[in-house]
């Protein structure tokens, strides 16, 4: 947890943003895997935290705008949940530790609710993402399950989002700690890598890294010679001579703030000279996305610098044809960048989104529909404190090849026999961190992640030699 005053402060700045009404936030519950005593990890919501700090299950918090009072709702451990899960904390402890004084009973939550909506006081709540809450949201607030979507505050996705997107210097300090440790993890896959071990082993060891850390890992670990398929969760290949492995995972630190890198890396001591050239083409696409970083740039531009780049280097392959704008506006190129340039980043690995991506990412402009722009999850001007992920690839997804050619999709621009001499290449992903500051962008983490041809086989040669 942070110091009591910065809770005090986000509450206090939160409640002036939104303006009246009732602020109700709900925090996360235990998750069962087969049985109520056997239940997945915890992970509290990530905005419950941001605005409490509080690191456990069951608990829910009203702010009342027009009076001022704040409380948080809970129940203390019986003696039974005692003997079975140790001491905790009481309640009133861990309301005082986020600097609220007033405590009640889960089972008071109710009936302040209820008394509310009789004066016809507005309550605001988020959109849930967890069963459990909308069944909660359900009871609490006297509405249909279908009619809670409709129902949430705008005014306090928009309120909560402009504060947690703006990442302040202890935020800052516990990402570039997460980025450290996931810098770890990758260093670690890239050295051990080689044929005849399994995807699993190398997951296994990403994941060790993490938990010897006392920390997770900020979603499932990708750890796959099918880089191609851009969330591919399966470890049961075995790794061959001649595969590339992608690797994207990250650490996601007791505070909760995530780190989230991808490499890509060859199995063998040394990189092939075709996937030697994709893989540069790819950097510099990279590089071409941080390069056009800056206060006040659009980050769809960063997304487009980076598709340009992309396509210029298909077009040097022979596998694009025309007018790179053209062809960019058109939506050819996502046959190879099927998926954004990136995200923003923080207490959840893809920041708020379960807020919307509309709000999160665009301010609530819309989305473009187009395949491949249609994923790109943040699109707004930049601004110091935002913190993202810069992640271009390169993809030849056979599936995707057979089905534009048999539709005969965008065939002015590409030439089908130059990508089909590519088709099991696999894919290809680098991924890094920044900040935005009022000076340009900073790469995030202290230590670096070896990224060039040269520095991925000195990394794996190091290895062999020890
Ligand atoms: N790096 C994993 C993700 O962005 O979903």
């Amino acid at each position: 947890m942070f110091s009591t005053s910065t809770y005090i402060q986000r509450r206090r700045e939160l409640a002036a943003k939104v303006g009246s009404g009732i602020v109700l936030l709900l925090g996360n519950d235990e998750s069962p895997m087969n049985y109520a005593d056997n239940a997945y990890h915890f992970r509290q919501d990530s905005t419950f935290l941001y605005y409490f700090g509080i690191d456990f299950p069951g608990l829910a918090a009203l702010i009342n705008i027009d009076s001022g009072q704040e409380i948080l709702f809970g129940d203390d451990y019986t003696i039974d949940d005692i003997v079975w899960m140790g001491p905790q904390p009481t309640m009133v402890e861990r309301a005082s530790e986020a600097g609220i004084s007033k405590v009640l009973p889960s089972a008071a939550l109710s009936g302040l609710l209820t008394q509310a909506m009789q004066r016809s006081v507005p309550i605001h709540f988020l959109p849930p993402y967890r069963p459990e809450h909308l069944l909660k949201l359900q009871a609490l607030l006297r509405l249909h399950t279908d009619t809670i979507l409709p129902k949430v505050s705008v005014e306090l996705i928009r309120a909560v989002v402009s504060q947690r997107e703006i990442k302040s210097g202890e935020e800052l300090a516990e990402i570039d700690r997460a980025v450290d440790l996931t810098v770890d993890m990758h260093v670690a896959a890239m050295r051990m890598a080689r044929p005849g071990m399994t995807e699993a082993q190398v997951a296994a060891r990403v994941y060790e890294i993490a938990r010897a850390a006392n920390s997770e890992v900020s979603f499932p670990i990708i750890a796959t010679i099918n880089g191609q398929t851009l969330h591919n969760h399966y470890h049961g290949n075995v790794l061959k001579s001649g595969d590339l492995f992608l690797l994207d995972a990250g650490a996601e630190l007791p505070s909760r703030y995530a780190g989230d890198l991808s490499s890509t890396f060859p199995v063998d001591p040394v990189f092939t000279p075709q996937q030697k050239l994709i893989y540069e083409m790819s950097l510099e696409a990279h590089q071409a996305a941080i390069d056009a970083l800056a206060p006040g740039v659009a980050f769809r531009e960063v997304h487009l610098a980076a598709c340009r780049s992309i396509t210029d280097n298909m077009k040097s392959l022979g596998m694009l044809k025309g007018v790179t704008e053209e062809i960019i506006a058109a939506g050819a190129h996502a046959l190879f960048l099927p998926c954004g340039t990136g995200h923003m980043m923080g207490l959840d690995v893809h920041d708020m989104e379960n807020l919307g991506e509309v709000w999160v990412g665009y301010d609530g402009a819309p989305k473009s529909t187009q395949f491949g722009l249609k994923s790109l999850r943040f699109a707004k001007s930049l601004r110091p404190g935002h913190v993202f992920t810069i992640e271009p690839g390169i993809y030849f997804i056979p599936e995707l090849i057979d089905k534009w050619r048999a539709e005969k999709q965008h065939q002015e621009f590409i030439n089908w026999d130059e990508v089909n001499k590519f088709r099991a290449f696999g894919g290809i992903r680098n991924e890094e961190d920044y900040c935005m500051t009022a000076e340009g962008p900073r790469r995030l983490g202290t230590k670096v992640k070896p990224k060039t041809v040269a520095e991925i086989e000195s990394e794996k040669n190091l290895n062999m030699e020890c």
